[in-house]
């Protein structure tokens, strides 16, 4: 592993010296296995079916996490000089601060296709690999463990807001560059990256799963496609990911506008949203085709039309003495809510 590790050590500016945990002291992991791991085809053995993975991802000992943020890119832990995980760049100057930081491929693992051609223009290459909050079935483990193989490193690898699917796709990586044993490869998703335990199949997955070896990834026909565009229902939930985040952050600022982002309107966000629970519930391909399903699309979609028209019209029923705030807050429950049941039943 040394010899993966020095030449990107070399590019990696933002790395081990000042960041890792490795500066710490504790650098040994990244430097291949620890001579007890047990090995099959390079990769550590998956723990056996019956270890208690919540328990290992909490107690496993790692050193402290080493967060940092770029501009426009957050969440990013510096898992070894061949892995950065992190969230989706934002823009083209967020994938420019990637690129000066000697990152030279970029792997996504979100819905959303990724900017491509902005990456290459700073000389990287974006590949795109969406994967499911249950888990990584076993072609697209495949595919990803190819990735890692085949493909200029140092890797910087994402989903949207880089602490669940992203951080399961960065673990492959450690697997398959790093030789990191399972049990730190579930412990760093969750105590570095933040994976949440609720995510149990992620941690399962790379916890227990077979990650194939180079011999059969070599094999595989997949030429790592830079964008893996959906449509139907899943289409809908990417650009309501990006929209509810904005609503997010707008209530926690009591709805007053981001003076840094002043193209951002809460009401117009809100009605946006509203327009993809419309679309979403008319797409074929819903998750079920049950009452309870399309109860939770329409809970959406009036919640949303309600903020839509509250935050509208905020002066006009503040001066009719409407209570507009505490009714932009039950649109809002009405709304995470049904959100989190769907997924609680049909996505996680
Ligand atoms: C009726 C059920 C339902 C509702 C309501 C719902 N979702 Fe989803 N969502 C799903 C399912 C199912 C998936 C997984 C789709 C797949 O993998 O094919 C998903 C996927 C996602 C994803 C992952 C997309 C990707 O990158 O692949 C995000 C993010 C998401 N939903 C956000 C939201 C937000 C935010 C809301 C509420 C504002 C919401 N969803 C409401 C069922 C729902």
């Amino acid at each position: 592993m040394r010899k993966l590790l020095l030449p990107a050590l070399a590019v990696l500016s933002f790395s081990l010296s000042c960041q890792s945990p490795c500066s710490q002291g504790a650098c040994e992991v990244d430097q291949g296995a620890p001579p007890h791991a047990a090995m099959e085809d390079g990769i550590s053995r998956p723990l056996a079916a019956s270890a208690d993975v919540l328990d290992i991802a909490q107690h496993h000992e790692l050193p402290a996490a080493i967060v940092t943020d770029l501009p426009g890119v957050h969440n990013i832990l510096n898992l070894s000089s061949n892995v950065v995980s992190g969230s989706e760049p934002e823009n083209p100057e967020a994938l420019k601060a990637l690129a000066d930081r000697g990152i030279k491929t970029l792997l996504s693992v979100d819905g959303k296709v990724p900017d491509a051609a902005t990456a290459a223009k700073y000389g990287m290459r974006y590949v795109h690999i969406p994967i499911q909050y249950s888990g990584i079935d076993g072609p697209t483990m495949a595919e990803i463990a190819k990735t890692f193989r085949e493909l200029e490193g140092p890797f910087f690898v994402h989903c949207f807001h880089g602490k669940h699917r992203g951080p399961a796709a960065a673990a492959v990586g450690r697997l398959v560059l790093d030789a990191i044993p399972r049990d730190q490869a579930i412990a760093e998703m969750h105590q570095w990256c933040g994976t949440s335990l609720k995510y149990q199949g992620l941690l399962e997955t790379i916890a227990k799963d077979k990650v194939p070896g180079a011999s059969e990834t070599a094999k595989l026909d997949f030429d790592f496609p830079a964008a893996h565009a959906f449509d139907g229902f899943r289409g809908t939930m990417v650009p309501m990911a990006r929209s509810w985040d904005e609503i997010k952050f707008a209530r926690k600022r009591k709805w007053a506008l981001n003076p840094e982002k002043p193209d951002i309107v809460p009401a117009q966000e809100a009605l946006k949203l509203s327009e993809i629970f419309a679309q979403c519930l008319v797409q074929p391909d819903l998750p079920a085709d049950t009452d309870e399903v399309r109860g939770w699309i329409k809970d959406g979609q009036k919640g949303t039309g309600d903020l839509a028209r509250l935050l509208t019209n905020q002066t006009a029923l503040e001066a009719k003495g409407v209570d507009w705030r505490m009714q932009a807050e039950d649109a809002y429950r009405l709304v995470s809510s049904s959100c989190k049941q769907c997924h609680l039943l049909y996505r996680d």
